[in-house]
């Protein structure tokens, strides 16, 4: 398979690994490369584990170190990885006995993963989607994290949007004295997803309006066009999606489809009032979407999907009641429940009924300066920029 562009990520990948040992962090979202960047490495052995939905205990462990063929003279403790490896327990040293202790007995695991690394040095573990890491997993990786041997390396790729808490310490306390290196990596640019569709298309096709540059949406997008399909949302993309969309608590949900509806990214103040929703509730379903990568922040203060496939993946899963009231807000926006103050609204209710400004002070009884600034703090939170507006909006 064609691959493009991350040449600067490879460099200093192969820089790094070069230099045991050492712990990398790659971060990125589903589908941007982690595992492809990996596998274009050159020259460093590799074991290679992932993480799993399931989070089967010692999951991502069992896969990497099943395939490994270590040589004679193994330290007697590797023979406590014995049970959890039957592919490859002949070459490991006899089973020491049970110790009647589990925290004895599991410090006794990790040190066999340990001694069994350190064997086979020069290698380069990895654990893939860390994001989904077990609890065993996740306390074996903070031991070996601290005491990495020489010519040894820690590789862990993750999606940021998915974290959880006890994964985000796991990261955030890596021990000092090991060197640790971090590489986000973001979505391919315009010419290298031009490149990217020339090795996969026999034609000529823009699919960077579609895909924002994400490998695995070109890849599917190219898949479709080559079957003659009409340019849509690959079934893949779509139901990773939907699974996200399920996933996130009513009010992210809400404000990524209020999102999806609109034709560009928006404020929070728009996407509340098109969500329907309180302010409170808006300002914290956004905060989730972005959080959980299912939004992102444009430009300062403006969110949207992250490709227009997503968008249009989102779209398709509102159903048509939501849909015709989400449109609805978006043609005729409407005060998001609870905004305006009652002298706002008790203002604006003139206003809408054709009053003018000096009419509504004389009838109850303000200055015109007083109604003005009513009149236009009630318009902007009703995202609305004239009065005229406001018949309309009633
Ligand atoms: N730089 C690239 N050039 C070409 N194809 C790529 C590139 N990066 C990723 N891909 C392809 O995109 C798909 C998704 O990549 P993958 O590495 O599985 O993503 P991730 O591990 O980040 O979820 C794979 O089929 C992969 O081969
Ligand atoms: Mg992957």
């Amino acid at each position: 398979m064609p691959f493009v562009g991350r040449e600067r990520e490879l460099r200093q990948l192969n820089d790094t690994l070069a230099r045991p040992p050492v712990i990398v962090l790659i971060e990125g979202e589903a589908g941007v490369g982690k595992t492809r960047l990996l596998r274009e490495l050159d020259g460093h052995p590799m074991l290679s584990g992932s993480c799993h939905p399931m989070r089967f205990p010692y999951g991502p462990i069992v896969e990497a170190l099943r395939a490994a063929r270590p040589p004679r003279g193994l330290n007697p403790v590797t023979g406590a990885l014995r049970p959890l490896l039957p592919e490859c327990a002949h070459l490991l040293p006899p089973a020491p006995p049970p110790l009647h202790n589990a925290q004895v007995e599991r410090h006794r695991l990790f040190r066999g993963v340990l001694s069994l690394l350190d064997a086979l040095r020069p290698i380069t573990l990895v654990v893939e989607d860390v994001h989904w890491v077990d609890q065993d997993t996740r306390e074996l990786l903070g031991f070996l994290a601290r005491c990495l041997p020489e010519a040894v390396n820690l590789v862990l790729t993750y999606r940021a949007e998915d974290l959880c808490h006890p994964v985000t310490e796991l990261i955030a306390h890596l021990p000092p004295h090991i060197d640790h290196v971090e590489l986000a990596l973001a979505p391919l640019t315009a010419e290298e997803t031009e490149l990217l569709a020339k090795h996969l298309l026999p034609g000529s096709a823009d699919l960077w309006p579609l895909t924002g540059g994400l490998p695995l949406a070109i890849e599917e997008l190219a898949r479709m066009l080559a079957q003659g399909m009409e340019p849509g949302t690959p079934p893949a993309l779509r139901d990773a999606l939907r699974l996200r969309l399920d996933a996130l608590p009513p009010v992210a949900r809400r404000i990524v489809q209020a999102a999806a509806m609109l034709e560009e990214p928006a404020c929070l103040h728009t996407l509340t009032t098109v969500a329907g929703m309180l302010p409170e509730q808006g300002e914290r379903g956004l905060a989730e979407a972005v959080r959980r990568g299912l939004l992102r922040e444009w430009t300062p203060g403006t969110y949207g999907l992250r490709q227009p496939l997503a968008r249009q993946a989102v779209r398709e899963s509102i159903t048509p009641t939501i849909r015709r009231r989400l449109s609805r807000r978006i043609e005729a926006p409407t005060q998001p429940v609870g905004v305006l103050s009652p002298r706002e609204e008790q203002v604006i209710g003139l206003a809408a009924d054709g009053l003018t400004n000096r009419e509504i002070a004389e009838s109850l009884f303000l200055s015109r300066r007083t109604v003005e600034v009513h009149v236009a703090n009630a318009l902007r939170k009703l995202g609305l920029t004239s009065r005229r507006q406001l018949s309309k909006a009633k």
